[in-house]
C-alpha cells in the first residue's frame, strides 16, 4: 500500500466489506455452537487469558483481518515506533512510552540517542528521594515527616496515576507498604476539588507534587499556585522548597514557578501525556505511596506485555487481536461504542484511564498525511465495575444498542471473603456475574424460550432479548501490581494497534486545543470586565448573554 493510499481503498477493507454482510446472517448462537472456531479463539499469555469466541467472527474473518493488518504495514509500524522513529509526526516526535519501563541494559534509540540511560537515572533518583520521603530523612519545614502527598494534574498527567493508585490501595502486598500515607490526586480547576484535596491535611506533612508535561496547562498551574499559597500562608514562602516538587519535560518554567530544579524529576517529549503513567508522572507519587519496589513491579509487567506486543506472531499477540477486533467492530459493523467492563472494585478507574488514552488517541478526522478520512475512527469508550455497571447501563446494553463489551474477571481476588457456612463465596458470587453475562448477551432469549416457561403473551415481546451482541472476555489470574502493568500495557497498544490500521496518528491531540484558545478568550473577558468594568463584547450573543449573567 502506497503510504498516501487509504486503508479502506485497499482490497482487504473492501473485502471484509462484503466478508461483514455474510457474518451478519449468522447468529452467535450458531457460532458459540462450533468448538474447533472456539478453541481457535483463546490465547493465553503470562498469566493472562484472552477468550474471544463471543465476537462475530470466524477463524476466515481473522485471517481476512490479518490481511487488512498487512496492508496497513502494521508489523512495520509496531517496529518503527519501537526503532524510536517520529512516527508522531504532526509533533515530529518519536513514541517511546515502552522505553519507560525497558530493562537497564535494553538499548532503545531516540533521535540516534540510547534513551534508557536517562530513564534509570530519573527512576533511580524517585527511589532516592521517596525512600527519604518515607523514611522520614526528608523532613518538612517544622520537622515532622511528609506522610501525604497531593498529585497536581489534569488529563494523561492525572487518570493513569490515579488508575494505577486505586488498584494498588487493596492490593495486599502494595498496600502494608501504605500504612499511614495518603495520596490525593487534585486535577479539576473546580475550587471544589481543591477543598476537597485539602480537608483534613496540614501543609506541615503534605507535600504537593505538580505534575505537567509542558508545566503550562491553565488548570493545573492555577491548582499549583493556590497550594502554594497554601503552603506559604501557613509556613512561610520559604516553606515551599520543602514541600513542593515537580514532574515536567519543561525544567525551566518548574524553576520560574519557584520549584528548586534539583527537585524536579524530568520526562520527555517522546512521551505523550496519555502514555506517561510509566514515567515520573505515576513512578513518583505511586512510589511515595507504596515504595519504589512495588512499582518496579507494576513496570516489569508493562514490559512484559511490551516484549510480546513486540515478537508474539498476530495470532497469539493480545494487544493484536484486540486492536484488530475493534477496528472490526466500528468500520464493519458500525458499533460506535465501547464498555470496558472490569469484574474488579480495585480496576474501578481503569475505564475512565482508558477513556483518555482511546478517545484522544483514535478520534481523528484525517488520516496521517492529513487526508479527510471517508470512515469513522475511534470509539466511545465508557465502563464502569461489575457488578455495579449491571444495575445502571446494562439495561440499554442487553436489548437497546449493540455495544461490544470488554469483560474483565480475575481469578484470585485482592481480598477474599468467606462467611462461614458459605460454599460461594464473595468473590465467586463477583465472577458468577462475570461468566454470565457475555452469555446473556450472545445467545439472549427467544421468543419461543419466554413461551416455554410460560411468560404471559403480552410480555414476550418485551421479555425477548435479541442476544448476538458481541463481547470479548479477559481473564487475570491476580491483579497485583505486576497484573496492573500489563493491563494498563495490552489496552495502550490496543489502542495503538487501531490507530495503526485505519492509518491516523494516534499520538497527537491537536482536537483539544480550539476549546483552549477560547477559553483563553473568555479569561481576559472576565478580567477586563472585573478589573476596568469593560463590557462583554466579541462573542456571539449566546456566550455574550450567559457571560453578562455570570459577571453580574
Ligand atoms: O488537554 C489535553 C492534554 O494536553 C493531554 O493530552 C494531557 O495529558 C493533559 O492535557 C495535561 O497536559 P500537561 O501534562 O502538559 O499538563
Amino acid at each position: 500500500m502506497a503510504s498516501s493510499t487509504l486503508i479502506c481503498e485497499t482490497q482487504p477493507w473492501k473485502d471484509l466489506k462484503s466478508h461483514v454482510e455474510d457474518i451478519k446472517k449468522t447468529h452467535l448462537r450458531e457460532l458459540l455452537s462450533d468448538t474447533d472456531r472456539c478453541k481457535s479463539m483463546v490465547v493465553d499469555f503470562d498469566g493472562i487469558t484472552l477468550d474471544y469466541s463471543r465476537q462475530r467472527a470466524t477463524p476466515g474473518t481473522m485471517d481476512k483481518l490479518y490481511n487488512l493488518a498487512e496492508a496497513a504495514h502494521l508489523k512495520q509500524k509496531i517496529d518503527r515506533m519501537f526503532n524510536g522513529e517520529h512516527i508522531n509526526s504532526t509533533e515530529n516526535r518519536s513514541v517511546l512510552h515502552v522505553a519507560l519501563r525497558a530493562p537497564r541494559d535494553a538499548v532503545i534509540q531516540s533521535d540516534g540517542k540510547n534513551v534508557v540511560p536517562d530513564v534509570w537515572n530519573v527512576l533511580d533518583k524517585i527511589k532516592d528521594f521517596s525512600e527519604r520521603i518515607r523514611n522520614g530523612s526528608w523532613v518538612g519545614a517544622t520537622g515532622k515527616a511528609l506522610t501525604d502527598v497531593i498529585s497536581v494534574g489534569i488529563g494523561g498527567s492525572f487518570l493513569g496515576p490515579l488508575f494505577v493508585h486505586t488498584a494498588l490501595q487493596t492490593d495486599p502486598e502494595a498496600s502494608k507498604c501504605a500504612t499511614g500515607r495518603q495520596l490525593r490526586f487534585l486535577a479539576n480547576v473546580d475550587p471544589i476539588d481543591v477543598a476537597r484535596n485539602i480537608a483534613g491535611l496540614k501543609p506541615e506533612t503534605t507535600l504537593v507534587v505538580v505534575v505537567s508535561k509542558t508545566f503550562t496547562t491553565a488548570e493545573t498551574m492555577l491548582n499549583a499556585r493556590t497550594l502554594r499559597a497554601w503552603i506559604s500562608k501557613e509556613l512561610g514562602p520559604s516553606a515551599v522548597a520543602k514541600h513542593m516538587v515537580a514532574v515536567s519535560t519543561n525544567l525551566t518554567l518548574v524553576e520560574k514557578f519557584g520549584i528548586d530544579p534539583n527537585n524536579a524529576f524530568a520526562f520527555w517529549d517522546w512521551v505523550g501525556g496519555r502514555y506517561s503513567v510509566c514515567s515520573a508522572v505515576g513512578v513518583l507519587p505511586l512510589s511515595l505511596q507504596y515504595g519504589f519496589t512495588v512499582v518496579e513491579k507494576f513496570l516489569k509487567g508493562a514490559s512484559s506485555i511490551d516484549q510480546h506486543f513486540y515478537s508474539a506472531p498476530f495470532e497469539k499477540n493480545l494487544p493484536v487481536l484486540l486492536g484488530m477486533l475493534s477496528v472490526w467492530n466500528v468500520s464493519f459493523f458500525g458499533y460506535p461504542a465501547r464498555a470496558i467492563l472490569p469484574y474488579s472494585q480495585a480496576l474501578e478507574k481503569f475505564a475512565p484511564h482508558i477513556q483518555q488514552v482511546s478517545m484522544e488517541s483514535n478520534g481523528k478526522g484525517v488520516s496521517i498525511d492529513g487526508k479527510p478520512l471517508p470512515f469513522e475512527t475511534g470509539e466511545i469508550d465508557f465502563g464502569e465495575p461489575g457488578t455495579n455497571g449491571q444495575h445502571s447501563f446494562y439495561q440499554l446494553i442487553h436489548q437497546g444498542r449493540v455495544i461490544p463489551c470488554d469483560f474483565i474477571g480475575v481469578v484470585k481476588s485482592q481480598q477474599p471473603v468467606y462467611l462461614e457456612g458459605e460454599v460461594v463465596n464473595n468473590h465467586d458470587e463477583l465472577m458468577s456475574n462475570f461468566f454470565a453475562q457475555p452469555d446473556a448477551l450472545a445467545y439472549g432469549k427467544t421468543p419461543e424460550e419466554l413461551q416455554k416457561e410460560n411468560v404471559l403473551q403480552h410480555l414476550v415481546p418485551h421479555k425477548t432479548f435479541s442476544g448476538n451482541r458481541p463481547s470479548l472476555s479477559l481473564l487475570l489470574s491476580s491483579l497485583d501490581a505486576y497484573k496492573i502493568g500489563q493491563l494498563l500495557a495490552i489496552y495502550e497498544h490496543r489502542v495503538a494497534v487501531q490507530g495503526f490500521i485505519w492509518g491516523i496518528n494516534s499520538f497527537d491531540q491537536w482536537g483539544v486545543e480550539l476549546g483552549k484558545s477560547l477559553a483563553t478568550q473568555v479569561r481576559k473577558q472576565l478580567h477586563a470586565s472585573r478589573v476596568k468594568g469593560e463590557p462583554v463584547e466579541g462573542f456571539n450573543f449566546s456566550t455574550t448573554t450567559m457571560l453578562t449573567k455570570y459577571l453580574k
